[in-house]
């Protein structure tokens, strides 16, 4: 924790610095068995080897796609989302919960794409 990460890979070279200078940090993920995707999962954990410059003022989003159509199976990755920012310290700017989405190209007719770009937009 708050030492240099031992792996010097893209989230070194790269991501580190832009999480660490961001305003706002946006979530975004499939529901993969009722969780975050693994990918997002990997960037989250290597916030611990800066915990403490990421500790500052900021706010975070929260964009997540799912096939099913009941409101309750997002709540897992809700609570998780909930957690880690008031963890973190950062306060919510808003998030898009898009149940139905299975298929490539599903999105497509639904409101969430136009709620997830008004929520950037007009995020302050
Ligand atoms: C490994 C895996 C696990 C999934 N788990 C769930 C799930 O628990 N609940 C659900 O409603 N949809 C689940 N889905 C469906 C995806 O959330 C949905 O198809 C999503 O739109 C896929 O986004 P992607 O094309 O970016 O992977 C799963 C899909 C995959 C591939």
């Amino acid at each position: 924790m708050n030492g240099p990460c031992i792996f010097n890979d893209d989230f070194t070279k790269s991501l580190r610095s832009e999480l660490v200078s961001a305003d706002l940090i946006v979530f975004c993920s499939p529901m993969y068995d009722f969780g975050f995707s693994a990918q997002l999962k990997t960037v989250i954990d290597r916030f611990y080897a800066l915990n403490g410059q990421l500790h500052v003022k900021k706010k975070a989003a929260f964009l997540m796609a799912y096939a099913n159509q009941a409101k309750k199976d997002a709540d897992a990755m809700v609570a998780h989302y909930r957690t880690l920012i008031d963890y973190m310290g950062w306060e919510d700017a808003g998030q898009v919960i898009a149940p139905g989405i299975w298929t490539p190209g599903s999105i497509k007719g639904t409101p969430y794409a136009e709620a997830a770009y008004q929520l950037g937009k007009t995020v302050k």
